[in-house]
């Protein structure tokens, strides 16, 4: 009964579309898929590209009443449910990468953009927008050095079907959003430490102003990047920071 799906063939990007135009909570979830974004963005006002054919692209609107948990955790939840329904089709190896990239062989596989919308009468509206590599142009493909990578690689040639990896990536996400809504991170962490793929290894964290450097201890209970300096434990939110290996 609750997911309405709109899948275009052009849009500027799904998340702007859905940020600039978000559905009321009428207790459905509001998808909207685009063969082509002609200004796909990505974390960091950086760009997102993608490919007709190539990617899986789309954005929707999760509803989260007044007095439910800090929004800062649904970065983490989101990159958490693409991984679970991913591994499902047989995909190994999946890492997360704090707060919200999905990888596989320190490779990215799917980049997710959460953005909030607020002002709504009941509480806070949050879209979830995640871009999906299913099978990169050989020119971007050839070039080891791009640090991307794509499902074909990952599954050996046998790519699910883009509504396939929609169903699936949908209905894992309203299941852990239902557990976040009820429980908050706490009850997701083991679940994203397990695919923490920076665990005890050395990290950079760096924002506009800030750089830090240590050791990544993994997660606190609001999604919190736990950061081990020479000067202590550092809590670190997901906010304009990135993260590198050291
Ligand atoms: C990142 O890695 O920085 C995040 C990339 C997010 C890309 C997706 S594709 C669907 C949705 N629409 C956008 O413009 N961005 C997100």
């Amino acid at each position: 009964p609750h997911f309405v799906i709109d899948w275009v063939e052009e849009c500027v990007s799904t998340n702007t579309a859905l940020m600039e135009n978000t559905p009321a909570d009428d207790g459905r979830v509001h998808v909207l898929a685009a063969e082509r974004q002609s200004a796909g963005r990505g974390r960091r006002g950086r760009q997102w590209q993608s490919w007709p054919d190539g990617s899986l692209t789309f954005s929707s609107v999760w509803h989260f009443a007044r007095g439910t948990p800090a929004p800062a955790g649904l970065s983490l939840v989101a990159g958490l449910a693409v991984a679970q329904a991913l591994e499902r089709f047989g995909v190994v190896g999946l890492q997360l990468k704090w707060p919200n990239d999905v990888l596989v062989n320190g490779e990215k596989l799917v980049g997710i953009l959460v953005e909030l919308s607020t002002g709504h009468a009941r509480g806070l509206a949050a879209v979830i927008g995640i871009g999906i590599n299913l099978r990169l142009p050989p020119d971007v493909r050839i070039e080891a050095q791009t640090g991307v990578t794509d499902l074909a690689r990952a599954l050996d040639g046998d790519v699910p079907s883009r509504p396939a990896l929609l169903a699936a990536i949908l209905a894992e996400l309203e299941r852990l959003c239902a557990t976040y809504a009820s429980g908050g991170f706490p009850a997701l962490k083991d679940a994203w430490e397990q695919r923490n793929a920076f665990a005890e290894l050395p990290v950079r964290i760096s924002g506009d102003h800030t750089a830090l450097e240590g050791i990544c201890a993994g997660v606190d209970d609001d999604g919190a990047l736990l950061l081990r300096t020479d000067t202590g434990m550092q809590r670190i939110l997901a906010g304009d920071v990135s993260l590198r290996p050291l």
